[in-house]
């Protein structure tokens, strides 16, 4: 892993564990507004599951709040969060202990592939780093959800389209239109940019 890589999870981690320490597990614990932002966005990501039954690794799971979304749904087979602070990791297990349909794995990679992947909110805050050092870092990230997904995979950004006043140093803005560009030159054919629910970001939808 390059040293830049390291020092992102390393500062995304700390970011996040004072975020969950600050409010607990609720959605201002993972740095989301509230929960209804929180589940739109899971509703826009779940678009990706078209299979009668799929397992799915969960990238930035936090402390795990997807699977409650994806549980009623008797399609779904095994839930596995992966996280890179490890108080997220902690908060997941312990949530949901006695529940043999979840894993949680502390890092940046799943440990085999699943159906399905997703993450939501993993891009967005990038601290330090400039504009060419994130998209590196973002479409590693990528390439590893794309290995690690038999079906198909799904993700969101913040939106360039954000209007300005309300952007912010700290936080990645992407070109929507860059990156469906990218999704169909590296990953498939089969892509869709959904960029109409109303929040400051899209969500990309990769089908193999
Ligand atoms: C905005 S929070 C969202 C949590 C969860 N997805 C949700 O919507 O409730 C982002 C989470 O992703 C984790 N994270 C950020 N970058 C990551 C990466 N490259 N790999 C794994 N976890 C990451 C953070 O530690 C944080 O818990």
């Amino acid at each position: 892993m390059t040293d830049t890589r390291q020092s992102i999870y390393r500062d995304v981690a700390q970011y996040y564990a004072e975020k969950l320490q600050a409010h607990g597990e609720t959605p201002q614990g993972v740095d989301w507004n509230g929960v209804e932002g929180q589940t739109v966005r899971f509703a826009q990501l779940a678009q990706v599951i078209t299979a009668p039954a799929y397992t799915i690794n969960d990238i930035g799971c936090g402390y795990g709040a997807m699977y409650e979304f994806l549980a009623p749904n008797p399609a779904l087979q095994q839930y596995i969060g992966i996280d890179i602070a490890a108080e997220m990791i902690e908060a997941g297990q312990r949530r949901y202990a006695n529940n043999a349909q979840l894993t949680f794995v502390h890092g940046s990679t799943p440990l085999t592939p699943a159906t399905y992947s997703v993450a939501s909110g993993i891009f967005n805050v990038r601290l330090g780093r400039n504009d060419a050092e994130w998209w590196e870092y973002m479409t590693g990230v990528l390439d590893v959800m794309h290995q690690y997904s038999t079906h198909g995979f799904s993700f969101n950004c913040l939106t360039s389209y954000s209007d300005a006043e309300k952007m912010r140093d700290y936080l990645y803005y992407t070109d929507p239109c860059r990156l469906f560009d990218y999704c169909k030159r590296h990953y498939s054919r089969n892509v869709a940019l959904l960029h109409d629910y109303g929040l400051y970001e899209f969500t990309m939808i990769v089908r193999k």
